[in-house]
């Protein structure tokens, strides 16, 4: 979670996205997992458990540190829902940024990557001027 939340704020300032809520998005996006144990469909099973993660953050720590807008909530929710569709390029540019985040920080875990991930890791290293074959 804190390595994907950092990667989020990386790729998010190459690509022009605001980085707090790249790494808001980076480090909640799996909360389903974490929630049920489950990890089958816990991207579309994430976005209500992260919703009501967000609306709860804004009502007890908004006023002191700021709300999270209703349209970055959105957008935060709609990556975790469609962060584990990594075969389809066909999302908005921020539910890419957390697939290639995810691919990326799963590489950098050693975990295998294979297909789709590793076209995503490579996508997510050229962005920072790195080649995988580099590692
Ligand atoms: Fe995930």
């Amino acid at each position: 979670m804190y390595s994907s939340a950092q990667l989020a704020k990386l790729l998010a300032h190459k690509r022009g996205f605001d980085i707090e809520i790249a790494g808001i998005a980076g480090a909640i996006h799996d909360l389903a997992i974490i929630e049920t144990g489950k990890f089958e469909n816990h991207g579309p099973l994430g976005g209500p458990l992260v919703r009501d993660f967000l609306l709860e953050y804004n009502s007890k720590y908004g006023k002191e540190h700021g709300k999270i807008s209703k349209e970055d909530m959105e957008q935060i929710v709609n990556a975790t829902i469609n962060h584990t569709k990594k075969k389809q390029y066909d999302d908005t540019a921020f539910d890419e940024l957390i697939k290639d985040v995810d691919s990326l920080d799963r590489f950098l875990h050693g975990l295998e990557t294979f297909d789709y991930y590793t076209k995503r890791t490579k996508k997510a290293l050229k962005g920072l001027n790195l080649d995988i074959d580099s590692f």
